[in-house]
């Protein structure tokens, strides 16, 4: 079975990639690199040993796609092309609307265009509104968004209900949490393009002294050490559950919402506790103020991953902070 990964060099996308593959799945990657490197492909190779197909490709070119499906007629697309980053969405709304929506548009067209029915699609966990009571499950109508970015996972989420209704296409949509971690091989992980928005690169910058400090974004929260609650989740158990999604969206008709997470939170702190012990590091830091816009506590329920799909989270904060700092060592300096 073909499938299309949009994305796919990313850092998630570069995850499930490997699990795609070592499944047995032919896997086509249409990626633009604006936020990855082409040489992950070869990694992809490297860690797996099969090849995938790769078009460097922005999924908003509706020409260059519909190209690609001509040639490739894929069975089911993986969909992770997308901006991320709150706070740049923030500051440059129609950027994210553009991109996020448009790549999103012009591969519903393929895909109705070309007869491929089934789309599993990277939502986040930011759908759920600050007003939502924890843990956030599946059955929560979304939130007021905190952001441009969440807003557009959101109209997405629609988009792809709306088809579904239509007979259109059948549809998993997959609320991640936090992924953090990387492959066992050291040879992917998250390297984002300039300064980190995220904890854990920056933690993990900080480790290799590429970062002097880590900045704590408040420390008055409401929580057992008043720095902010998350649900970390390993890179490869997020991948993995997109193997799981893919071959639930095969099996039925509709549109199924799954939260990615552990079903447990950890704080700031903790992680940094974690990360320090686990590889033998000192993370200096400095509490500033609190980050607009942060919650102080986001965790899933994930009961229904489990039932339906099968799927649960195996990897532990330990393996997380181990893997994260691996990746770095073999990567300094490089990329
Ligand atoms: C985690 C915690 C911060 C950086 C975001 C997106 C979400 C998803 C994952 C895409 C918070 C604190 C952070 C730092 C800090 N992305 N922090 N210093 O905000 O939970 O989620 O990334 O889907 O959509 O919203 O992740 O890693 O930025 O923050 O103290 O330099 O770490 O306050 O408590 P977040 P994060």
């Amino acid at each position: 079975m073909k499938v299309l990964l949009t994305g796919g060099t990313g850092y998630i996308g570069a995850h499930v990639a490997v699990e795609l593959l070592e499944s047995g799945y032919h896997v086509v990657i249409a990626d633009d690199y604006s936020n990855s490197h082409p040489e992950v492909a070869g990694d992809i190779e490297k860690i797996t040993g099969k090849t995938p197909t790769v078009y460097n490709l922005d999924v908003c070119d509706r020409q260059g796609l519909g190209r690609l499906f001509d040639t490739e007629r894929p069975d089911a697309v993986i969909h992770l092309a997308g901006f991320k980053a709150v706070g740049e969405s923030v500051r440059e709304p129609l950027k994210y609307y553009m991109n996020n929506l448009g790549s999103t548009l012009s591969l519903l067209d393929s895909m109705q265009k070309h007869s491929c029915g089934k789309l599993v699609f990277s939502s986040s966990a930011t759908v759920y509104g600050a007003s939502d009571s924890l843990p956030y499950t599946e059955s929560m109508e979304p939130g007021a968004s905190s952001s441009p970015y969440g807003s557009t996972k959101q109209m997405i989420e629609k988009i792809i209900v709306d088809m579904a209704e239509s007979g259109l296409i059948s549809s998993v949509i997959l609320r991640y949490f936090n992924p953090v971690g990387a492959h066992e091989s050291g040879l992917i992980g998250e390297l984002p393009q300039g300064a980190p928005n995220n904890l854990m690169p920056y933690i993990m910058q900080v480790a290799v002294r590429k970062l002097p400090e880590l900045s704590i974004f408040g420390n008055d929260y409401p929580t057992k050490d008043g720095t902010g609650i998350r649900d970390y989740i390993h890179i490869v158990d997020l991948a993995r559950g997109h193997v799981s999604a893919l071959i639930h969206c095969m099996k039925n008709d509709g549109v199924n919402v799954f939260n990615l997470g552990t079903g447990r939170g950890h704080s700031v702190l903790e992680l940094i506790e974690m990360y320090q012990r686990v590889n033998e590091v000192n993370i200096p830091y400095n509490i500033v103020p609190r980050r607009a816009g942060d919650l102080p506590v986001t965790y899933a329920d994930v009961s229904k991953s489990k039932r339906l799909m099968g799927w649960s989270a195996k990897l532990t904060l330990e393996d997380m902070c181990r893997t994260a700092h691996q990746f770095m060592l073999r990567n300094l300096g490089q990329k």
